[in-house]
């Protein structure tokens, strides 16, 4: 038996997608934690870099790295950057993603091409190349989304279908990487206030039991936990934070 005890105060950790919303909120809450952070960013070098420079302030340890999620070769050089400045992985999160959203019978194919690469090949690049440096005992959180569970509008079918990919995925995947004792778990939010939802937050509010969207330290706080620990017995899990939405 591997075990999973991970001590916090000398273990790295990479979040793909981690200069906006959710995922500068996931990586400063594994900074707080003790984690040193890669994190990885496609076009917002400063937001990036206000990220990392924010916990370096803080006293922990950061780098950000370019690297778009749909290119092997950057996401192999983020891991491989990660893993000289860092040391060795021990959780991985990819949240890197996008959203669009339209009826399937006009839906355009270039946006389905962006779905499908981003959320779900990218999620597959980067778990493949993380993997490799990933310590036993170690942890793959991805991000999906609540919309995998339940049919939110009639415009989101792409999307969906791209997150409901990345639930199979984690399911055979904690199986594959079980006899090293590295867990895999897929946090699935409903609403959460970011770039993402900016303008279609108030005509989500009503339809959400605690009549509130959420908020990336939300998110972030469910990452700490499976980061931590005290999560090594769960994985393979589909993990929904979504006010009540999904019910
Ligand atoms: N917000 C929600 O309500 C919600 C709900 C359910 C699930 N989610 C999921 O949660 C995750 C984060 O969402 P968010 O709302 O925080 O999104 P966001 O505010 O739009 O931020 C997206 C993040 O992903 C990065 N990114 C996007 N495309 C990338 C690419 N090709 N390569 C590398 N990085 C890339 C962005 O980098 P740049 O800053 O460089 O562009 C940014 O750091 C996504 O997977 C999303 O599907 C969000």
């Amino acid at each position: 038996m591997i075990d999973a005890a991970i001590d916090r105060q000398s273990a790295a950790a990479i979040v793909f997608g981690g200069s906006r919303g959710i995922g500068a909120a996931i990586a400063q809450q594994l900074a707080d934690d003790g984690f040193a952070v890669a994190l990885t960013y496609l076009g917002n070098a400063d937001k990036a870099e206000a990220v990392s420079n924010s916990i370096r302030t803080g006293g922990g340890r950061a780098i950000a790295v370019r690297a778009d999620s749909r290119d092997p070769a950057e996401v192999r050089h983020a891991v491989e950057a990660a893993s000289r400045e860092l040391g060795p992985l021990d959780v991985v999160v990819v949240n890197a993603g996008a959203l669009r959203i339209a009826p399937l019978r006009t839906f355009p194919r270039e946006d389905f091409d962006l779905l499908v690469d981003i959320n779900i090949r990218g999620v597959f690049l980067a778990i493949q190349a993380s993997m490799q440096v990933l310590r036993d005992g170690g942890r793959i959180i991805t991000i999906g989304s609540n919309g995998a569970v339940r049919a939110g509008s009639p415009e989101g079918g792409v999307y969906a279908m791209t997150k409901a990919a990345v639930a199979s995925l984690v399911q055979s995947l904690a199986l594959e990487l079980a006899p090293r004792g590295i867990t895999v778990n897929n946090v699935q939010p409903g609403p959460i206030e970011t770039d993402m939802t900016a303008g279609m937050i108030a005509g989500l509010v009503n339809r959400i039991p605690l009549r509130r969207i959420g908020k990336p330290c939300e998110i972030a706080a469910l990452v700490s936990y499976l980061a931590s620990s005290d999560a090594g017995y769960m994985t393979g899990a589909n993990l929904t934070i979504d006010g009540g939405m999904v019910l």
